[in-house]
């Protein structure tokens, strides 16, 4: 038997000291933050995706009566994002939450769905994508790649018959 260990790195900022640009993507996710459709949770979350040529698309919680039926905002934002562009590499994902009913004291780390859509581009990419997750205290943590929020990840090597994708 041997136990492997499995490092992750982040960087963590105060709101002072982060990189304007990482501000203002910041800014765009709490703004599709707000127009989020959350009656039945309250918690309301944003997504802001920076893509290669500088556009920014967003993306917000959208619920449903039949509670399965609604989808994150991560993957509301890079779903509409790749159906419109599907030929741009994504650069940076801002993900933000809150709500209006009660405390939000953790920082939203992105559901497993979430990162499993994420990862799909990452890889499909070739180049890695930033993710920026905001708590609720302005403090801001830094993730360089979207691997590293989904160790031993499902990759499409393991689709036996599946040719001519990156995996
Ligand atoms: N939610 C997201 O939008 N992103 C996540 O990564 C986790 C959860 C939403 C789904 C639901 O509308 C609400 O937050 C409560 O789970």
């Amino acid at each position: 038997m041997q136990t492997k260990h499995f490092h992750i790195y982040c960087n963590e900022y105060q709101w002072d000291e982060l990189p304007e640009d990482f501000k203002d993507l910041l800014n765009q996710s709490s703004e599709a933050q707000a127009k989020a459709y959350a009656p039945y949770s309250n918690f309301k979350v944003g997504t802001a995706i920076l893509l290669e040529d500088g556009t920014v698309f967003t993306g917000s919680n959208q619920e449903n009566v039949a509670f399965p039926s609604g989808i994150c905002a991560e993957r509301v934002a890079i779903f509409a994002c790749k159906a419109h562009h599907p030929e741009l590499k994504i650069k940076m994902i801002a993900i933000t939450a809150g709500s209006e009913e009660f405390d939000v004291k953790t920082t939203l780390a992105p559901c497993g769905a979430c990162r499993q859509a994420m990862l799909e581009y990452e890889v499909m990419q070739e180049d890695s994508i930033k993710l920026l997750l905001k708590g609720a205290d302005r403090q801001v943590i830094e993730f360089l790649s979207v691997a590293d929020l989904l160790p031993l990840p499902f990759k499409c090597d393991a689709l036996q018959n599946i040719s001519g994708i990156n995996n």
